[in-house]
């Protein structure tokens, strides 16, 4: 019998890829979508006559149980969250309620079940755990499993919470629950207010406004309106291009590619004892990085007179330095990243441009 798997969040970046590589091994996938008044299922089109779409919210623990009783699933993952850390600041109470609580829901939903001990739970949880914390080693800092948890902001603390309650609910009540520690993993389905896809969004739509162009060098000129770009011998009824607006530029991050990283969630419910890993690359970019290499993709080398720093985009308290350690994923699961940085950031360029 093919085995059953229940993922809340299918609608998400992750979801979506999470599905097709189930799918790909023979699962009955069933997602959970919220009621929306517009769609939200561009990101799962392409399957959805492959897999079926159920109503539920995680923080409805009613529904929740419901969900959980009715597909009687083999395996359950939580990639649902409010995941975007500067609206956490925004939305404070939203983002506990269902970052946190959702998470308590679906865990009550398991320990409940009479199927409780045939059930395999994973827990998307995040590095910005740790914060503002890394540990050194000869100059290089960086986090792994063993790394104290400082978090920053009302979505990673909520995001702790939510850790904290998957092992609790191991240890007390031996759920078998494992929580991925994964750091930053973007794609071309990305969300569009998250830095990356916003870069190579603006970067596309710059690009199809510019055709002809020459670009480089003299052809961008800054003139008076300090937030528009001006390209010499545009047509003058459509002169103007709004800059990218952007916030902290010297941010660090460990990138990875999603389609990589939700094969490393489906490896961690493979395994008979639950624990928990961090799946990341073992380097580090700064936004900056990420610019110059998607600006470098359309043949821009120089581009501070496209960007504009924005204060409204940066948050109350940062995260300056994430490079994950996934040694222990390597190791124990047999996990390993395929997609290289720079390979990212010109997938993810070349998918905007197109
Ligand atoms: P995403 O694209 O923002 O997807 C989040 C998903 O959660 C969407 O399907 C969303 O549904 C759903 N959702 C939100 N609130 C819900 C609720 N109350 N009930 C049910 N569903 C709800 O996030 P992602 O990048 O795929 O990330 C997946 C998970 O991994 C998240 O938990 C995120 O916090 C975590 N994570 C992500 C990264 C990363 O770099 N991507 C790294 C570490 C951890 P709608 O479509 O209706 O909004
Ligand atoms: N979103 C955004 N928008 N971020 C900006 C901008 C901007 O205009 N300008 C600079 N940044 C900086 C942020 O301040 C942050 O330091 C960095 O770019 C990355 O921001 P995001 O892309 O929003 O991602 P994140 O690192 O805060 O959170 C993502 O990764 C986490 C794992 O580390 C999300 O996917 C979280 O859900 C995930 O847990």
């Amino acid at each position: 019998m093919n085995k059953k798997a229940l993922i809340f969040g299918i609608s998400g970046q992750d979801g979506s890829y999470l599905a097709e590589l189930l799918l790909e091994k023979g699962y009955e996938v069933t997602g959970v979508t919220r009621r929306v008044s517009v769609s939200t299922t561009e990101r799962i089109n392409h399957i959805l006559p492959q897999i079926t779409i159920a109503e539920g919210d995680i923080t409805d623990g009613f529904s929740v149980n419901k969900l959980i009783s009715e597909y009687e699933p083999d395996e359950v993952y939580n990639l649902a969250a409010q995941s975007h850390v500067g609206t956490s600041f925004k939305q404070p109470s939203l983002t506990w309620d269902i970052t946190a609580g959702g998470v308590l829901n679906i865990l009550e939903a398991i320990r409940y079940s009479p199927r409780k001990d045939d059930i395999r739970f994973y827990q998307a949880s995040s590095s910005e755990m740790f914060g503002k914390n890394y540990d050194e080693v000869e100059n290089k800092k960086y986090q792994d499993e063993n790394t104290e948890f400082i978090p920053q902001s009302p979505y990673a603390i909520a995001k702790l919470a939510a850790h904290h309650l998957v092992r609790n609910y191991r240890e007390g009540y031996g759920i078998h629950g494992s929580c991925g520690i994964l750091f930053n993993h973007e794609s071309e389905r990305r969300g569009e207010n998250f830095v990356t896809r916003k870069i190579t969004k603006w970067i596309g739509e710059f690009a199809a406004w510019s055709e002809g162009a020459e670009f480089g060098g003299a052809a961008i000129i800054l003139p008076e309106h300090m937030d528009l770009v001006r390209i010499y011998g545009r047509p003058l009824n459509k002169p103007e291009f709004p800059k990218l607006r952007l916030g902290n530029l010297d941010a660090k991050r460990d990138w990875g590619h999603a389609e990589d990283y939700v094969n490393a969630m489906w490896l961690m419910l493979q395994q008979e004892t639950p624990d928990d890993y961090v799946v990341a690359t073992g380097e580090t970019y700064s936004v900056r990085d990420f610019l110059d290499i998607a600006f470098a993709r359309v043949g821009i080398d120089d581009w501070s007179n496209l960007v504009v720093i924005d204060p409204k985009f940066y948050r109350p308290a940062e995260v300056d330095h994430l490079l994950g350690i996934p040694i222990k994923a390597e190791e124990e699961l047999g996990w390993k990243r395929k997609v290289s940085f720079k390979d990212l950031v010109h997938r993810m360029v070349d998918s905007d441009l197109a």
